[in-house]
């Protein structure tokens, strides 16, 4: 029995809009059926390159036949009445994150998402990430402890964003927590396995100008401490960025804002040498986002450095193991080059997830009760930067508790 293709309406044809429809285009159970911009001049030339119609905004969208999934491309400040009006309509929602600004819009989002049954999925890209899936695995699988620290440190491009551009405005685009930095709230919720419990946090003007730079610590349950680090003031070339899990006997650092490159080093006993050196043999696997293709460039590779340290227990923190192997393993999907690849993989498995809950699949990675959690963290961590006086804010909202980290990985899915 052949499975209808579902219709992908698109609001917003600025230059992510662009981006989605080339990524999912060709998606098998997909078709594009037609792009909406109150600016022609947007909305023409992208409805002609897929050869669909043209509409001017949301309204005509809905009244548009075939179109059964609205994908949001638009101000983030717009997303949360738009979903909410397409959900009513009877569609699945693709919304670009973040999912609202505010943590009052986010939950109205994600009632209506509750309620209907349409499914929406939170564009947090970084979800559907091979690298921090794979880390999420070793940590599921306890070849990696928990972390008990999360950093990431983010040197972004604003060499894009001119003086003028809605992200420099939190009216709308909520600030640069909520723009940008629910990805990463997300992700250390995904890696963590846990929501944080309150958020400290500062901000930093460039001298005459908008905040560009600011910094958020996380308590999340059990004393573990997330920071986020987020400045907007390099050119593209000098973009970089560091995310880094202390896991007590061993560290992963992740490199692009885009995950393309990790190197794990851990200090490890003889059962754990031999399953990290089956690592690689189980390659496929661990790499596998269900609805992106990977490249054919991708590896992990393992190396254990056997008797590297001597078998006198080693401690920390209290806890004290015989580890003499050093693990030293690369999660390698081809670097910075591969980025727009990695990037444009992950927008494409995310639309999977949608079509493979819309079909009854099951919950999508990326659902609203994640939109509405990093929107939460993201507007506590605005609130406490805007106090100036480093007190530390609880963060209210508090969806449903994850069960671990295993969870996180939601599996399945996959057109
Ligand atoms: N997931 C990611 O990795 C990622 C990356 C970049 C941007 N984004 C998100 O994508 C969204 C769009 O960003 P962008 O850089 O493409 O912005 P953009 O300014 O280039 O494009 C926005 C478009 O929306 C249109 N628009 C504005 N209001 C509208 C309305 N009411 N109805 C219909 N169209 C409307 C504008 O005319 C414009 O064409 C933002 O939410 C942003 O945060 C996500």
């Amino acid at each position: 029995m052949t499975v209808p293709s579902l219709g992908l309406g698109l609001v917003g044809c600025g230059s992510f809009g662009a981006y989605v429809l080339d990524a999912v285009a060709g998606l098998p159970g997909l078709h594009i059926a037609a792009v909406a911009d109150p600016e022609p001049s947007r909305a023409k030339p992208l409805g002609d390159r897929h050869g669909v119609v043209a509409l001017d905004g949301l309204d005509a969208l809905l009244d548009a036949e075939g179109v059964d999934i609205v994908a949001l491309a638009t101000p983030p400040a717009t997303h949360a009445e738009m979903a909410v009006a397409a959900l009513r309509a009877g569609r699945h929602v693709f919304c670009e994150k973040p999912l609202a600004t505010t943590t009052e819009d986010a939950a109205r989002v994600r009632d209506e998402a509750d309620r209907s049954a349409g499914t929406l999925v939170v564009d947090h890209v970084l979800r559907y990430n091979p690298v921090l899936r794979v880390v999420q695995r070793l940590i599921a699988e306890g070849l990696l402890d928990a972390p008990r620290r999360f950093l990431f440190e983010n040197d972004a491009a604003d060499q894009d964003l001119g003086p003028d551009h809605w992200f420099w405005d939190p009216e709308h685009s909520g600030g640069i927590f909520v723009e940008h930095g629910v990805h990463f709230f997300d992700a250390a919720r995904a890696l963590l396995g846990s929501e944080p419990e309150s958020v400290r946090a500062t901000a930093v003007r460039r001298p005459g100008g908008p905040v560009d730079m600011v910094i958020a610590d996380a308590v999340h349950p059990g004393g573990v401490l997330a920071t986020h680090l987020h400045s907007f003031t390099h050119a593209h070339r000098c973009e970089r960025q560091l995310m880094r899990l202390d896991h007590g006997f061993a560290e992963t650092r992740i490199t692009g804002w885009i995950p393309t490159y990790a190197t794990i080093t851990a200090w490890v006993g003889d059962q754990e040498a031999e399953r990290w050196e089956q690592l690689p043999g189980r390659f496929g696997e661990l790499l596998n986002v269900p609805g992106a293709r990977p490249h054919g460039g991708e590896r992990i590779t393992v190396t254990v450095h056997r008797d590297a340290g001597d078998t006198r227990p080693a401690r920390g923190r209290g806890v004290e193991r015989t580890v003499p192997h050093r693990v030293e393993a690369v999660i390698d999907l081809g670097g910075e080059m591969r980025k727009p690849y990695v990037y444009a993989q992950s927008v494409r498995a995310a639309v999977a997830d949608l079509l493979h809950s819309a079909r009854g699949g099951g919950a999508p990675v990326a659902d609203a009760h994640s939109g509405l959690t990093a929107v939460a963290v993201a507007r506590a961590a605005t609130l406490a930067a805007g106090t100036g006086t480093q007190q530390r804010v609880t963060i209210p909202a508090r969806p449903a508790p994850l069960q671990g980290p295993a969870c996180a990985l939601a599996e399945g899915s996959g057109a």
